[in-house]
């Protein structure tokens, strides 16, 4: 019989995962989107794949090596430098585009880790200027403008003194050049008309200064699908990447996330039996519920309770009582003795001829869709679900 002491060391450097909650990544399907962003924007026009907050959720690591294993990309895009470190730390040697402007003082480390910095504040081009002299080298950057989000950016007015200081800092060199669209999917274009009309005057600007940027980019996801005009050098989309956004119907995404668990427990219950805090549900005859090893702290938005449905043997089953921190609670009782403990549930995704999407969940609970996959916490264990041969898997990889 093993002694305590072995069994937890052979514990401790295990993956432990006993519950059947997990949330699958179809690698191929983000290759795929990649390349019919790639076709869609056409090739004089490159592609840079955001996949800041851990790729959406998809897991960023594993999601920028398959991108840049198949050239899908010609360079990715992260919020934090945090996020950048961690993929150069995973070996990831492509391009990596810093777009969250806060740096408070890791301008040393953004040029150690080969990280692009989108600047707009001149504290930063002073401090990368006097960390790139301190390494010898010149920081490469790309300069953010902005024409209408009012979030990150030097505005219109604000430009030529910027650009008037640009001259003392010889050690930063700027390459790239963009700005970010408030509404590009928005009914009405003229807001992203009168933005675009605004970067064009200040890209002129920076010509007329004598500084011509390699790479200029400003279109998201809608922004690449809803206007060629924003599509400049490269486009900056995400979540097309994983599935999401209304694609022309030239282009076709495939979902990347399915969130699976499994039925935990099988009750049948009476007429008039509550469910869960606060009895929100009750039982309007004998009715058999499962219970689901998966709650909100798993990103399970606790806004669905009594307003979603999960996918059991390829059928709908609504959720019945409040979703508690854990466990959520759906009435099988259409599905007859055909259910079993085990069964396989999808939260997320598709089962059989049925599919719940990101869009339909973010619906019911008044969400937004980037919120579904963003939200799934980090306590559920991401499963690459790797098809192609590139990979040399036929199965499962995490
Ligand atoms: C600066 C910037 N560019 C591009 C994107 C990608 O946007 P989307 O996921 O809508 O394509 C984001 C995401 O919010 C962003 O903040």
């Amino acid at each position: 019989m093993a002694r305590l002491e072995e069994l937890t060391a052979e514990i401790g450097s295990a993956r432990i995962e006993v519950r059947p909650t997990r949330a699958e990544i179809d690698l191929d399907a983000i290759v795929h989107n990649a390349k019919e962003i790639r076709q869609w924007v056409g090739a004089g026009v490159g592609l840079c794949a955001v996949v800041k907050a851990d790729a959406y959720g998809h897991g960023a690591v594993p999601v920028v090596h398959a991108l840049f294993h198949h050239g899908s990309v010609d360079a990715v895009a992260v919020s934090l430098v945090e996020e950048g470190i961690e993929l150069r730390r995973a070996g990831v040697r492509g391009p990596i585009l810093v777009m969250g402007g806060v740096y408070t003082g890791a301008h040393r480390e953004i040029l150690a880790s080969d990280l692009t910095p989108v600047i707009s504040d001149l504290g930063d081009v002073h401090a990368l200027a006097a960390a790139a002299s301190s390494f010898g080298v010149r920081a490469k950057v790309h300069l953010k403008v902005d024409t209408g989000m009012a979030r990150l950016g030097v505005r219109e007015e604000n430009l030529p003194a910027f650009l008037a200081e640009l001259p003392r800092v010889p050690q930063v060199e700027i390459v790239g050049a963009c700005t970010h669209l408030a509404s590009a999917d928005a009914e009405d274009n003229l807001a992203t008309e009168d933005q675009l009309a605004r970067f064009e005057r200040m890209l002129l600007a920076l010509r007329s200064e004598g500084i011509f940027p390699l790479v200029v980019h400003a279109a998201n996801t809608a922004a690449t699908f809803r206007f060629r005009a924003a599509h400049y050098s490269a486009v900056r989309p995400g979540l097309a990447l994983y599935g999401g956004g209304l694609p022309p119907s030239s282009v076709t995404l495939r979902p990347a996330m399915r969130l699976v668990s499994a039925i935990a427990q099988l009750r049948d219950v009476r007429e008039g039996d509550a469910v869960s805090y606060g009895a929100l549900w009750r039982a309007k005859g004998r009715a058999r519920l499962a219970t689901l090893p998966i709650g909100y702290a798993d990103g399970y938005p606790r806004r669905l309770t009594g307003n979603s449905e999960v996918l059991v043997l390829g059928r709908r089953c609504p959720v019945v009582g409040a979703i508690c921190m854990d466990m959520t609670v759906v009435d099988v009782t259409h599905l007859g003795d055909q259910v079993h403990v085990g069964d396989q549930v999808v939260l997320l995704g598709s089962q059989g001829n049925e599919r719940v999407t990101a869009e339909e969940l973010a619906s019911r609970a008044g969400l937004i869709e980037y919120e579904i996959t963003c939200g799934v916490s980090k306590r559920v264990p991401r499963v690459a679900v790797v098809r192609s041969q590139a990979f040399g898997g036929s199965g499962e990889a995490s």
